[in-house]
Protein backbone atom coordinates (compact mmCIF):
# COMPACT_ATOMS: atom_id res chain seq x y z
CA UNK A 1 0.00 0.00 0.00
CA UNK A 2 1.45 3.66 -0.87
CA UNK A 3 0.73 6.00 1.46
CA UNK A 4 0.67 10.05 0.05
CA UNK A 5 -0.31 13.33 0.49
CA UNK A 6 -2.38 14.61 -2.07
CA UNK A 7 -6.21 15.65 -3.25
CA UNK A 8 -7.99 12.31 -3.45
CA UNK A 9 -9.52 13.25 -6.39
CA UNK A 10 -9.64 9.29 -8.16
CA UNK A 11 -10.56 7.51 -4.55
CA UNK A 12 -12.62 5.61 -4.47
CA UNK A 13 -13.14 5.64 -0.63
CA UNK A 14 -13.13 9.24 1.00
CA UNK A 15 -13.28 8.98 5.14
CA UNK A 16 -15.06 11.81 6.85
CA UNK A 17 -14.49 12.43 10.42
CA UNK A 18 -17.19 13.61 12.89
CA UNK A 19 -17.01 14.43 16.24
CA UNK A 20 -20.33 14.09 18.27
CA UNK A 21 -21.80 18.07 17.47
CA UNK A 22 -20.42 18.85 13.91
CA UNK A 23 -21.66 18.20 10.66
CA UNK A 24 -20.20 18.93 7.39
CA UNK A 25 -21.98 20.88 4.87
CA UNK A 26 -19.83 19.74 2.02
CA UNK A 27 -21.21 15.98 2.68
CA UNK A 28 -24.52 15.69 0.96
CA UNK A 29 -25.58 12.61 3.14
CA UNK A 30 -27.49 12.48 6.40
CA UNK A 31 -25.27 13.15 9.26
CA UNK A 32 -27.03 11.47 12.39
CA UNK A 33 -25.86 11.92 15.62
CA UNK A 34 -25.33 8.39 16.67
CA UNK A 35 -23.00 7.89 13.29
CA UNK A 36 -20.46 10.33 15.20
CA UNK A 37 -19.74 8.28 18.48
CA UNK A 38 -16.21 7.20 18.73
CA UNK A 39 -15.76 3.87 17.11
CA UNK A 40 -18.83 4.36 15.15
CA UNK A 41 -18.40 3.27 11.38
CA UNK A 42 -21.14 4.38 8.35
CA UNK A 43 -21.06 3.58 5.08
CA UNK A 44 -22.91 5.13 2.36
CA UNK A 45 -22.10 3.80 -0.71
CA UNK A 46 -22.04 6.24 -4.18
CA UNK A 47 -23.59 4.74 -7.44
CA UNK A 48 -21.58 3.63 -10.24
CA UNK A 49 -18.76 5.71 -10.67
CA UNK A 50 -19.94 7.39 -7.52
CA UNK A 51 -17.01 7.86 -4.62
CA UNK A 52 -18.36 6.05 -1.45
CA UNK A 53 -18.01 7.93 1.77
CA UNK A 54 -17.38 6.33 4.94
CA UNK A 55 -17.79 8.18 8.44
CA UNK A 56 -16.09 7.28 11.30
CA UNK A 57 -17.01 9.02 14.44
CA UNK A 58 -14.72 10.62 16.67
CA UNK A 59 -16.65 11.26 19.93
CA UNK A 60 -17.26 14.54 22.02
CA UNK A 61 -14.51 17.33 21.06
CA UNK A 62 -13.52 17.84 23.99
CA UNK A 63 -12.19 14.39 24.56
CA UNK A 64 -10.46 14.43 21.53
CA UNK A 65 -6.84 12.59 21.62
CA UNK A 66 -4.17 11.13 19.70
CA UNK A 67 -5.43 7.67 20.46
CA UNK A 68 -9.21 8.56 19.22
CA UNK A 69 -7.94 8.61 15.85
CA UNK A 70 -5.57 5.74 15.63
CA UNK A 71 -8.53 3.80 16.76
CA UNK A 72 -10.55 5.41 14.29
CA UNK A 73 -7.89 4.80 11.72
CA UNK A 74 -7.49 1.11 12.51
CA UNK A 75 -11.76 0.22 12.40
CA UNK A 76 -11.74 2.17 9.03
CA UNK A 77 -9.49 0.16 7.64
CA UNK A 78 -10.65 -2.78 8.22
CA UNK A 79 -13.98 -1.47 6.95
CA UNK A 80 -12.85 -0.76 3.72
CA UNK A 81 -10.85 -3.89 3.23
CA UNK A 82 -13.30 -5.96 3.58
CA UNK A 83 -15.49 -3.53 1.07
CA UNK A 84 -12.70 -4.63 -1.52
CA UNK A 85 -12.00 -1.16 -1.62
CA UNK A 86 -8.26 -0.16 -3.26
CA UNK A 87 -8.20 4.03 -3.08
CA UNK A 88 -9.27 5.75 -0.20
CA UNK A 89 -8.46 9.59 0.76
CA UNK A 90 -9.05 11.04 4.60
CA UNK A 91 -9.36 14.70 4.98
CA UNK A 92 -7.98 15.65 8.38
CA UNK A 93 -8.33 18.82 7.77
CA UNK A 94 -11.85 19.28 9.52
CA UNK A 95 -10.63 18.28 12.79
CA UNK A 96 -7.39 20.44 12.64
CA UNK A 97 -8.99 22.90 14.57
CA UNK A 98 -9.94 20.57 17.56
CA UNK A 99 -6.84 18.79 17.67
CA UNK A 100 -4.66 22.11 17.96
CA UNK A 101 -7.16 22.91 20.93
CA UNK A 102 -5.70 19.70 22.61
CA UNK A 103 -2.10 20.81 21.58
CA UNK A 104 -1.37 18.31 18.62
CA UNK A 105 -0.49 19.42 15.60
CA UNK A 106 -1.53 18.39 11.65
CA UNK A 107 1.99 16.22 11.70
CA UNK A 108 0.89 14.12 14.67
CA UNK A 109 -2.61 13.69 13.96
CA UNK A 110 -1.04 12.51 10.04
CA UNK A 111 1.37 10.20 12.45
CA UNK A 112 -1.35 8.92 14.17
CA UNK A 113 -3.98 8.31 11.40
CA UNK A 114 -1.37 6.33 9.32
CA UNK A 115 0.19 4.08 12.64
CA UNK A 116 -3.83 3.26 13.60
CA UNK A 117 -4.30 2.30 10.13
CA UNK A 118 -1.33 -0.02 9.80
CA UNK A 119 -1.58 -1.72 12.74
CA UNK A 120 -5.73 -1.86 12.94
CA UNK A 121 -5.19 -4.16 9.32
CA UNK A 122 -2.51 -6.09 10.76
CA UNK A 123 -2.79 -9.67 10.10
CA UNK A 124 -0.20 -12.54 11.61
CA UNK A 125 -1.20 -15.08 8.50
CA UNK A 126 1.96 -17.13 8.52
CA UNK A 127 0.23 -20.07 9.07
CA UNK A 128 -3.19 -19.36 7.42
CA UNK A 129 -2.93 -21.60 4.20
CA UNK A 130 -5.24 -18.39 2.32
CA UNK A 131 -3.26 -15.19 3.32
CA UNK A 132 -4.60 -12.45 3.88
CA UNK A 133 -4.21 -9.93 1.11
CA UNK A 134 -4.88 -6.59 1.35
CA UNK A 135 -7.38 -4.85 -1.27
CA UNK A 136 -5.84 -1.42 -0.48
CA UNK A 137 -3.39 0.28 -2.78
CA UNK A 138 -3.76 3.82 -2.42
CA UNK A 139 -4.23 5.75 1.15
CA UNK A 140 -4.03 9.25 0.69
CA UNK A 141 -3.91 12.00 3.28
CA UNK A 142 -5.63 15.35 2.50
CA UNK A 143 -2.76 18.77 2.43
CA UNK A 144 -0.16 19.91 0.78
CA UNK A 145 3.63 18.36 1.33
CA UNK A 146 5.23 21.78 2.20
CA UNK A 147 3.87 21.14 5.61
CA UNK A 148 5.83 18.23 6.88
CA UNK A 149 2.85 16.18 6.40
CA UNK A 150 4.91 13.45 4.22
CA UNK A 151 7.67 13.00 6.76
CA UNK A 152 5.04 13.00 9.59
CA UNK A 153 3.52 9.80 7.34
CA UNK A 154 7.15 8.14 7.48
CA UNK A 155 6.91 8.61 11.55
CA UNK A 156 3.99 6.87 11.43
CA UNK A 157 4.88 3.79 9.34
CA UNK A 158 7.70 3.30 11.54
CA UNK A 159 5.94 3.30 14.50
CA UNK A 160 3.79 0.49 13.02
CA UNK A 161 6.42 -1.55 11.49
CA UNK A 162 8.18 -1.58 14.34
CA UNK A 163 5.42 -2.81 16.57
CA UNK A 164 4.41 -5.02 14.13
CA UNK A 165 8.35 -6.42 14.34
CA UNK A 166 7.09 -6.79 17.82
CA UNK A 167 3.70 -8.80 17.37
CA UNK A 168 5.25 -10.98 14.54
CA UNK A 169 7.60 -12.02 17.28
CA UNK A 170 5.18 -12.58 19.79
CA UNK A 171 2.72 -14.35 17.68
CA UNK A 172 4.87 -16.76 16.35
CA UNK A 173 3.77 -20.76 17.80
CA UNK A 174 6.71 -21.95 20.35
CA UNK A 175 7.35 -24.55 18.20
CA UNK A 176 9.04 -22.49 16.21
CA UNK A 177 9.90 -19.59 18.59
CA UNK A 178 12.59 -21.02 20.63
CA UNK A 179 15.82 -18.63 22.23
CA UNK A 180 17.89 -19.44 19.23
CA UNK A 181 15.18 -18.71 16.81
CA UNK A 182 14.64 -15.16 18.57
CA UNK A 183 18.32 -14.10 18.12
CA UNK A 184 18.48 -15.39 14.84
CA UNK A 185 15.27 -12.86 14.38
CA UNK A 186 16.70 -10.13 15.97
CA UNK A 187 20.38 -11.11 13.73
CA UNK A 188 18.60 -10.72 10.56
CA UNK A 189 16.35 -7.96 11.70
CA UNK A 190 19.31 -5.47 12.37
CA UNK A 191 21.79 -6.83 9.92
CA UNK A 192 21.09 -3.65 7.60
CA UNK A 193 21.36 -1.16 10.12
CA UNK A 194 24.19 0.04 12.34
CA UNK A 195 22.97 -2.49 15.35
CA UNK A 196 25.29 -4.49 16.70
CA UNK A 197 23.56 -7.83 17.77
CA UNK A 198 26.00 -10.33 20.09
CA UNK A 199 24.16 -13.48 21.33
CA UNK A 200 26.18 -15.35 24.08
CA UNK A 201 25.25 -19.03 24.47
CA UNK A 202 26.69 -22.07 26.38
CA UNK A 203 30.08 -21.38 27.38
CA UNK A 204 29.51 -17.76 26.71
CA UNK A 205 26.71 -17.43 29.36
CA UNK A 206 29.10 -19.54 31.83
CA UNK A 207 31.91 -17.16 31.15
CA UNK A 208 29.47 -14.07 31.84
CA UNK A 209 28.16 -15.67 34.66
CA UNK A 210 24.79 -15.56 33.59
CA UNK A 211 23.33 -18.29 36.49
CA UNK A 212 19.50 -17.08 36.63
CA UNK A 213 19.04 -17.89 33.04
CA UNK A 214 21.32 -21.15 32.63
CA UNK A 215 19.05 -22.39 35.95
CA UNK A 216 16.09 -21.31 33.97
CA UNK A 217 17.35 -22.79 31.07
CA UNK A 218 18.26 -26.21 31.89
CA UNK A 219 15.48 -27.86 31.35
CA UNK A 220 14.80 -27.43 28.14
CA UNK A 221 16.57 -28.95 25.18
CA UNK A 222 16.30 -25.58 23.55
CA UNK A 223 19.47 -23.96 24.93
CA UNK A 224 18.91 -20.35 26.32
CA UNK A 225 20.56 -17.09 25.13
CA UNK A 226 21.38 -14.13 26.21
CA UNK A 227 20.85 -11.73 23.04
CA UNK A 228 22.36 -8.20 23.49
CA UNK A 229 22.30 -5.48 20.94
CA UNK A 230 24.09 -2.22 20.85
CA UNK A 231 22.46 0.65 18.88
CA UNK A 232 25.09 4.22 19.36
CA UNK A 233 24.40 7.34 17.16
CA UNK A 234 26.05 9.14 20.14
CA UNK A 235 28.55 7.71 22.05
CA UNK A 236 28.75 10.28 24.46
CA UNK A 237 25.24 9.93 25.12
CA UNK A 238 24.73 7.97 28.66
CA UNK A 239 23.67 4.65 28.19
CA UNK A 240 19.97 3.04 27.98
CA UNK A 241 19.29 -0.40 29.17
CA UNK A 242 16.12 -1.74 27.33
CA UNK A 243 16.13 -5.20 29.05
CA UNK A 244 13.29 -7.53 28.41
CA UNK A 245 11.75 -10.79 29.08
CA UNK A 246 12.28 -13.26 26.48
CA UNK A 247 10.45 -16.98 27.91
CA UNK A 248 10.07 -18.21 24.16
CA UNK A 249 7.63 -20.44 26.71
CA UNK A 250 6.64 -20.94 30.42
CA UNK A 251 5.21 -24.26 31.38
CA UNK A 252 6.43 -23.46 34.94
CA UNK A 253 8.87 -25.55 34.86
CA UNK A 254 8.73 -28.40 37.63
CA UNK A 255 6.24 -26.03 39.27
CA UNK A 256 4.00 -26.74 36.25
CA UNK A 257 1.34 -24.09 35.19
CA UNK A 258 -1.68 -26.23 35.58
CA UNK A 259 -5.96 -25.90 35.56
CA UNK A 260 -6.24 -23.68 32.62
CA UNK A 261 -4.81 -23.11 28.79
CA UNK A 262 -1.44 -21.76 28.88
CA UNK A 263 -0.61 -21.75 25.73
CA UNK A 264 -0.53 -17.64 26.14
CA UNK A 265 2.33 -18.52 27.63
CA UNK A 266 3.74 -18.43 24.26
CA UNK A 267 3.79 -14.52 24.56
CA UNK A 268 5.81 -14.80 27.84
CA UNK A 269 8.72 -13.08 25.49
CA UNK A 270 6.49 -10.33 25.30
CA UNK A 271 8.92 -7.81 27.13
CA UNK A 272 11.53 -9.11 24.68
CA UNK A 273 9.32 -8.34 21.38
CA UNK A 274 8.99 -4.84 23.34
CA UNK A 275 12.37 -3.85 23.66
CA UNK A 276 13.14 -5.50 19.80
CA UNK A 277 10.50 -3.33 18.00
CA UNK A 278 11.22 0.07 20.07
CA UNK A 279 14.88 -0.69 18.91
CA UNK A 280 13.46 -1.27 15.42
CA UNK A 281 11.57 2.45 15.66
CA UNK A 282 14.76 3.86 16.67
CA UNK A 283 16.87 2.98 14.14
CA UNK A 284 14.36 5.09 11.61
CA UNK A 285 14.32 7.61 13.52
CA UNK A 286 17.64 9.34 12.96
CA UNK A 287 17.98 10.13 16.88
CA UNK A 288 21.25 10.70 18.51
CA UNK A 289 21.46 7.68 21.29
CA UNK A 290 22.55 5.26 23.32
CA UNK A 291 21.03 2.17 23.59
CA UNK A 292 21.50 -1.62 24.61
CA UNK A 293 18.80 -4.04 24.39
CA UNK A 294 19.20 -6.81 26.37
CA UNK A 295 17.43 -9.93 26.07
CA UNK A 296 18.23 -13.09 27.92
CA UNK A 297 15.95 -15.88 26.68
CA UNK A 298 14.77 -19.40 27.71
CA UNK A 299 12.49 -22.27 27.59
CA UNK A 300 10.78 -22.58 30.95
CA UNK A 301 10.12 -26.80 30.79
CA UNK A 302 10.14 -29.28 33.63
CA UNK A 303 12.32 -32.06 32.75
CA UNK A 304 14.85 -34.49 34.55
CA UNK A 305 17.67 -31.75 34.10
CA UNK A 306 15.16 -29.25 35.04
CA UNK A 307 15.62 -26.71 37.89
CA UNK A 308 14.39 -27.73 41.07
CA UNK A 309 12.35 -25.77 43.75
CA UNK A 310 15.24 -25.58 46.67
CA UNK A 311 17.86 -24.47 44.65
CA UNK A 312 19.79 -22.06 45.01
CA UNK A 313 21.66 -19.66 42.59
CA UNK A 314 24.00 -17.27 43.49
CA UNK A 315 24.48 -14.26 40.99
CA UNK A 316 27.43 -12.40 39.52
CA UNK A 317 26.32 -9.34 42.14
CA UNK A 318 26.75 -12.21 44.98
CA UNK A 319 22.90 -12.48 45.86
CA UNK A 320 22.27 -16.15 46.14
CA UNK A 321 18.68 -16.67 45.72
CA UNK A 322 16.48 -19.80 46.59
CA UNK A 323 13.86 -20.96 44.17
CA UNK A 324 10.83 -20.98 46.03
CA UNK A 325 9.09 -21.91 42.61
CA UNK A 326 10.39 -22.69 39.33
CA UNK A 327 7.41 -20.49 37.58
CA UNK A 328 8.39 -17.27 38.99
CA UNK A 329 11.67 -17.56 36.61
CA UNK A 330 10.90 -14.14 34.89
CA UNK A 331 13.13 -12.19 37.81
CA UNK A 332 15.60 -15.30 37.43
CA UNK A 333 16.68 -14.69 34.48
CA UNK A 334 16.22 -10.98 34.43
CA UNK A 335 18.33 -10.34 37.23
CA UNK A 336 21.41 -11.58 35.39
CA UNK A 337 20.01 -8.90 32.55
CA UNK A 338 19.82 -6.13 35.38
CA UNK A 339 23.03 -6.81 36.29
CA UNK A 340 24.51 -7.07 32.76
CA UNK A 341 23.43 -3.47 32.29
CA UNK A 342 25.69 -2.57 34.97
CA UNK A 343 28.33 -4.12 33.74
CA UNK A 344 27.93 -1.92 30.62
CA UNK A 345 27.77 1.01 32.88
CA UNK A 346 23.75 1.57 31.81
CA UNK A 347 22.98 5.11 33.50
CA UNK A 348 19.45 4.29 33.05
CA UNK A 349 17.49 1.51 33.08
CA UNK A 350 13.97 0.30 31.84
CA UNK A 351 12.77 -3.73 32.34
CA UNK A 352 10.10 -4.81 30.73
CA UNK A 353 8.32 -8.32 31.07
CA UNK A 354 4.80 -10.29 31.21
CA UNK A 355 6.17 -11.04 34.50
CA UNK A 356 3.46 -11.40 37.19
CA UNK A 357 -0.69 -12.78 36.86
CA UNK A 358 -0.85 -10.34 39.63
CA UNK A 359 0.19 -7.29 37.63
CA UNK A 360 -2.88 -8.69 35.29
CA UNK A 361 -5.49 -8.83 37.74
CA UNK A 362 -4.66 -5.54 39.57
CA UNK A 363 -4.46 -3.70 36.24
CA UNK A 364 -5.74 -5.59 33.13
CA UNK A 365 -5.65 -5.44 29.66
CA UNK A 366 -5.61 -1.69 28.94
CA UNK A 367 -2.53 -0.59 31.12
CA UNK A 368 0.62 -2.08 32.55
CA UNK A 369 2.17 -1.28 35.94
CA UNK A 370 5.57 0.58 36.79
CA UNK A 371 7.72 0.77 39.34
CA UNK A 372 10.53 2.74 40.33
CA UNK A 373 12.23 6.47 40.28
CA UNK A 374 9.28 8.56 40.58
CA UNK A 375 10.52 11.22 37.77
CA UNK A 376 10.74 7.98 35.11
CA UNK A 377 7.59 7.16 36.23
CA UNK A 378 6.11 10.01 35.39
CA UNK A 379 7.68 10.21 31.75
CA UNK A 380 6.38 6.93 31.33
CA UNK A 381 2.38 7.74 32.23
CA UNK A 382 2.59 10.74 30.63
CA UNK A 383 4.51 9.50 27.57
CA UNK A 384 2.14 6.20 27.57
CA UNK A 385 -1.51 8.83 27.49
CA UNK A 386 0.11 10.04 24.00
CA UNK A 387 1.59 6.49 22.34
CA UNK A 388 -1.58 4.18 23.49
CA UNK A 389 1.19 1.99 25.50
CA UNK A 390 -0.54 2.74 28.87
CA UNK A 391 0.98 2.37 32.16
CA UNK A 392 0.33 3.18 35.55
CA UNK A 393 2.84 4.06 38.49
CA UNK A 394 2.82 1.42 40.89
CA UNK A 395 4.65 1.45 44.69
CA UNK A 396 7.57 -0.40 46.19
CA UNK A 397 6.28 -0.67 49.68
CA UNK A 398 9.42 -0.89 51.46
CA UNK A 399 7.71 -3.23 54.32
CA UNK A 400 7.43 -6.20 51.47
CA UNK A 401 10.55 -7.10 51.16
CA UNK A 402 11.04 -8.91 54.22
CA UNK A 403 8.54 -11.08 52.45
CA UNK A 404 11.10 -11.78 50.15
CA UNK A 405 13.40 -13.07 53.40
CA UNK A 406 14.76 -16.59 53.26
CA UNK A 407 16.65 -18.81 55.99
CA UNK A 408 18.99 -20.24 53.80
CA UNK A 409 19.90 -17.73 50.81
CA UNK A 410 20.02 -13.80 50.78
CA UNK A 411 16.60 -14.07 49.47
CA UNK A 412 13.60 -16.15 47.33
CA UNK A 413 11.77 -15.81 44.01
CA UNK A 414 8.61 -15.99 45.97
CA UNK A 415 6.79 -15.16 49.03
CA UNK A 416 4.18 -17.27 51.49
CA UNK A 417 1.73 -14.66 51.46
CA UNK A 418 -1.12 -14.20 48.50
CA UNK A 419 -0.84 -10.33 47.90
CA UNK A 420 0.94 -7.94 46.32
CA UNK A 421 2.78 -10.52 44.26
CA UNK A 422 3.99 -7.67 41.70
CA UNK A 423 5.33 -5.39 44.14
CA UNK A 424 7.47 -8.02 45.41
CA UNK A 425 8.29 -9.22 42.21
CA UNK A 426 9.51 -5.30 41.24
CA UNK A 427 11.24 -5.25 44.84
CA UNK A 428 13.09 -8.62 43.84
CA UNK A 429 14.66 -7.11 40.33
CA UNK A 430 15.34 -3.78 42.58
CA UNK A 431 18.14 -6.34 44.22
CA UNK A 432 20.18 -6.38 41.44
CA UNK A 433 19.75 -3.01 39.53
CA UNK A 434 22.73 -0.48 39.90
CA UNK A 435 21.60 1.90 42.75
CA UNK A 436 23.34 4.70 40.78
CA UNK A 437 21.46 4.24 38.17
CA UNK A 438 17.80 5.44 37.29
CA UNK A 439 15.22 2.33 37.06
CA UNK A 440 12.19 1.15 35.81
CA UNK A 441 10.15 -1.89 35.71
CA UNK A 442 7.13 -2.46 33.52
CA UNK A 443 4.83 -5.48 34.19
CA UNK A 444 2.91 -5.97 30.83
CA UNK A 445 1.72 -9.63 32.27
CA UNK A 446 -1.87 -7.76 31.34
CA UNK A 447 -1.27 -5.99 28.07
CA UNK A 448 0.51 -8.75 26.19
CA UNK A 449 -2.36 -9.18 24.13
CA UNK A 450 -5.54 -8.67 22.88
CA UNK A 451 -8.66 -10.53 23.02
CA UNK A 452 -10.75 -9.22 20.30
CA UNK A 453 -10.25 -7.12 17.81
CA UNK A 454 -11.11 -3.54 17.62
CA UNK A 455 -9.91 0.19 17.39
CA UNK A 456 -6.21 -0.23 16.15
CA UNK A 457 -6.00 -3.89 18.38
CA UNK A 458 -5.98 -7.07 16.78
CA UNK A 459 -6.67 -9.91 18.80
CA UNK A 460 -3.59 -11.73 19.64
CA UNK A 461 0.12 -10.42 20.17
CA UNK A 462 -0.34 -6.55 20.99
CA UNK A 463 3.22 -5.34 20.52
CA UNK A 464 2.53 -3.14 23.65
CA UNK A 465 5.50 -1.38 24.49
CA UNK A 466 7.42 -1.08 21.62
CA UNK A 467 6.37 2.72 20.83
CA UNK A 468 6.34 3.48 24.91
CA UNK A 469 10.01 2.41 24.91
CA UNK A 470 11.26 3.87 21.50
CA UNK A 471 9.42 7.45 23.07
CA UNK A 472 10.95 6.72 26.40
CA UNK A 473 14.58 6.59 24.73
CA UNK A 474 13.67 9.70 22.40
CA UNK A 475 12.51 12.27 25.24
CA UNK A 476 15.84 10.87 27.78
CA UNK A 477 18.20 11.15 24.60
CA UNK A 478 16.97 14.83 24.23
CA UNK A 479 17.32 15.66 28.08
CA UNK A 480 21.10 15.45 27.93
N1 LIG B 1 4.83 -15.50 32.87
C1 LIG B 1 4.20 -15.58 34.13
C2 LIG B 1 3.30 -14.38 34.42
C3 LIG B 1 2.10 -14.20 33.54
C4 LIG B 1 0.86 -14.67 33.95
C5 LIG B 1 2.19 -13.51 32.36
C6 LIG B 1 -0.25 -14.45 33.15
C7 LIG B 1 1.08 -13.30 31.57
C8 LIG B 1 -0.14 -13.77 31.96
C9 LIG B 1 5.24 -15.64 35.24
O1 LIG B 1 6.43 -16.27 34.93
C10 LIG B 1 4.64 -16.39 36.38
O2 LIG B 1 4.34 -17.53 36.19
N2 LIG B 1 4.47 -15.72 37.51
C11 LIG B 1 3.89 -16.30 38.66
C12 LIG B 1 4.71 -15.86 39.86
C13 LIG B 1 4.39 -16.61 41.11
C14 LIG B 1 4.81 -18.06 41.01
C15 LIG B 1 5.12 -15.93 42.25
C16 LIG B 1 2.46 -15.82 38.77
O3 LIG B 1 2.18 -14.67 38.45
O4 LIG B 1 1.62 -16.63 39.16
ZN1 LIG C 1 6.35 -18.36 35.25
ZN1 LIG D 1 6.96 -16.25 32.87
Amino acid sequence: MEITIGNGHDAEVKVCLLFQHMSLDSLPIAQQPHMKKAGELTWFFGREGEPHTLVAGLGERNEFRLETLREAAGAAGRAVEKEKFSKVHVSLNEITQAAADHGMTEQDMAAAWVEGWLLGTYAFDTYLSEKRESSVSLLSLAGEDDRGLAAAVQTGKTRAQGTVFSRDLCNEPPNVMRPQVLAERLAERFAPTEVAVTVFEGDALKEHEMHGLMAVGKGSKHAPVFIEARYTTDASAPLIALVGKGMTFDTGGISLKKGRNISDMRMDMGGAAAVAGALDILTHMDVPVNVAVLIPSAENMPDGGALLPGEVIRFANGVSVQVGNTDAEGRLILADALIRAQVLGAETVVDIATLTGACAQALGPEMAGVWGDDNLLAVMRDLGERSGDRVWPMPLIEQYDDLLKSTYADTQNITNVSYGGAITAALFLRKFVDPASSWAHIDMAGTMEHKKTKGYAVEGASGFGARLLADFVMTKSRET
